[in-house]
This record gives C-alpha cells, sequence and structure tokens, in this order.
C-alpha cells in the first residue's frame, strides 16, 4: 500500500468530505443521545502541510491551495477568492480548522497543521458521543495513536476498516455514524466496500453511513450505484461535488459521498453549502454540485 494522504490534506476534496462530516455530526447531534462516530480509514489525524510538497522520492504539486488555501487567507482572516457569503457551516468548518492550526503552534500566515477527519469528529464530539478510528498503515497508525493518546471515549485501533465495521457494529449507544472513506488503490477496493457495507447495513440498519468516492476515469461509477442498490439500502442520498467538467484533463475533477439513512431535510441544508462550494472551489469551466437520491425516502 503505498497511499499516503499527506500529500492531499486540505484538497477540494478534503473540504468537501470534512464540511459535510461536521454536518452529519451536527444533525445527528439534535438528539440527546450519545453515538459511535466510526472511522474505518483514518489516516494520520494531523497533517503538515508544508511537508505534502515533498514526496517520498519526488517533488510534489501540493492540493491544499486549491482547497482550504482558497478559503484561508494569510492570517485566516478572510477568504480570498470568495464572492459570495461564507454559508455558517463554511464558517464552523474554517474556524475549526483555524483553531486546529492555531493549537499546533501555527498563529500567522496560511494554514500548516491540518486536521484529519479523526479531530474534526474529535473537536465536535460531545462527552456523550464516542470516536473509534481504525487505520491499517502501522506508521500512520502510530501518529494517530499518539496524537490521541489520553483522549477521553476515543480509541484507535490497528485494524483493516472493513473488519472494523464488523467488529463495532452494532453499537451499544445503538446509534452510530459511519465514514468510510478509503484509498481506492487496490483494484478490489469497490468490491470489498461493497461487501464490508452489506454486512454492516445487515447489523447496523439504522446507522447513518457517509462512503466518500473519487470522480477519476478509473472509478468505476456507474457498477457501484447498481452494487449499491443491490444491497437494497434504506434511503439513500448522493452528493457529488465537481471542480471542471469532462475533458478538463484533471486526475481527479470531482468527488461524491454516498449518504446511507442521511438527517431529515439533510439534503435541503447542505444543498447552498455545496453549491457554495462548486462556485469557489472551481478549477476549470463545468464545476457543480449535485444532490440525487438513490433510494428515496
Ligand atoms: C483517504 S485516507 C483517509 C483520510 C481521512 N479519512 C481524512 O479524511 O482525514 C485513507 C487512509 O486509509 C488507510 N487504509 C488503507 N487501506 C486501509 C484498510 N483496509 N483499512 C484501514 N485503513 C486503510 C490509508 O493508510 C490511509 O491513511
Amino acid at each position: 500500500m503505498n497511499y499516503r494522504h499527506q500529500f492531499h490534506a486540505g484538497n477540494f476534496a478534503d473540504v468537501m468530505k470534512h464540511v459535510l462530516l461536521g454536518q452529519l455530526m451536527h444533525a445527528l447531534q439534535k438528539k440527546e443521545k450519545g453515538f459511535l462516530i466510526l472511522d474505518t480509514h483514518s489516516g494520520r489525524g494531523t497533517y503538515d502541510l508544508v511537508r505534502a510538497e515533498v514526496g517520498q522520492t519526488l517533488k510534489r504539486v501540493p492540493e491544499h491551495p486549491a482547497g482550504i488555501g482558497r478559503l484561508l487567507a494569510e492570517g485566516g482572516k478572510d477568504a480570498p477568492h470568495a464572492t459570495f457569503p461564507w454559508p455558517a457551516a463554511i464558517r464552523e468548518y474554517v474556524e475549526l480548522v483555524r483553531a486546529f492550526d492555531q493549537s499546533h503552534g501555527n498563529c500567522d500566515g496560511p494554514v500548516r497543521f491540518y486536521p484529519g477527519s479523526p479531530w474534526i469528529a474529535r473537536r465536535l464530539m460531545r462527552p456523550q458521543d464516542r470516536l473509534a478510528l481504525c487505520e491499517l498503515q502501522e506508521d500512520e497508525c502510530l501518529a494517530l495513536r499518539a496524537a490521541f493518546a489520553g483522549e477521553e471515549r476515543t480509541a484507535v485501533h490497528e485494524i483493516d476498516g472493513y473488519t472494523g465495521l464488523r467488529a463495532m457494529l452494532p453499537p451499544p449507544e445503538k446509534r452510530a455514524l459511519v465514514l468510510i472513506d478509503p484509498p481506492y488503490e487496490a483494484p478490489d477496493e469497490w468490491a470489498r466496500l461493497v461487501s464490508g457495507l452489506g454486512g454492516a447495513l445487515k447489523r447496523s440498519p439504522s446507522a447513518v453511513y457517509a462512503v466518500w468516492y473519487p470522480l477519476t476515469e478509473r472509478a468505476r461509477l456507474a457498477a457501484f450505484a447498481e452494487e449499491l442498490l443491490a444491497l437494497r439500502p434504506p434511503p439513500t442520498l448522493v452528493a457529488e461535488l465537481e471542480i471542471a467538467g469532462e475533458g478538463a484533463g484533471l486526475r481527479m475533477r470531482g468527488c461524491g459521498l454516498v449518504i446511507i439513512n442521511p438527517p431529515w431535510q439533510f439534503e435541503v441544508e447542505v444543498k447552498p453549502v455545496l453549491d457554495w462550494m462548486a462556485r469557489e472551489l472551481a478549477q476549470a469551466p463545468g464545476a457543480r454540485a449535485s444532490l440525487r437520491w438513490l433510494v428515496p425516502e
């Protein structure tokens, strides 16, 4: 496995995924009862964006300037490119990122320390919520474990995320938000994902599942949709963000989040947020956001 999220941290796809993760958590927190947040592919949790330019062998073009970098001007005061007012969800996400960056000692200038999904969840969870983090790569998991040492109601597991689904669902709380965010490098990733999801849905049919996927040439999206439908899932919403139209020549020109059991009215709340992201994070003509029901409510 070669994938290192370090090179992609803070890109447009992280912005979309992390904003929606925050919104899903808020929606579930409308009820007092606590829930499990299960992050099956956690990554290392903290990313030093300065290091994103240094590849293992080659210099890399960093992706964060076209993501979080668009939203945080120097000093983090205002978005340099924002032509439209910030939706509350974006403002809250940016404030969380800036506070995280500052807590790591970077108080001036461009954002440097970016929180991955584990820290987004950790910072938004309440005392009655619980966080379980799975990361298979040893060095990534070591970093994650070190960073979360002593954090209450948080467990780090060096295990396969699909094994984590089997081991941790259904949770004693009977409520769960599951983020599945694989690297899609292995040819059998889509098959493992669908099979893992199928088993999880049998054990926890009412959990909220958020499955991230890329819009690339290689992505087999039509087959993925068919395979999801074959699981006969509960109501399923698909949110997509395209930062460029087809033919723009970008390796990844967008991404999506499949949301199974979306909270009530979630699609209404996130529509303006997604539209805003399509405008502000566009990289070429044809950028757009969309929301559709794969399985209607
Ligand atoms: C896209 S990154 C995760 C990013 C993270 N969710 C975030 O938003 O900050 C995918 C991660 O999954 C890890 N990984 C790959 N295969 C895995 C597996 N089968 N189980 C758990 N983790 C895996 C990789 O090492 C990588 O850190």
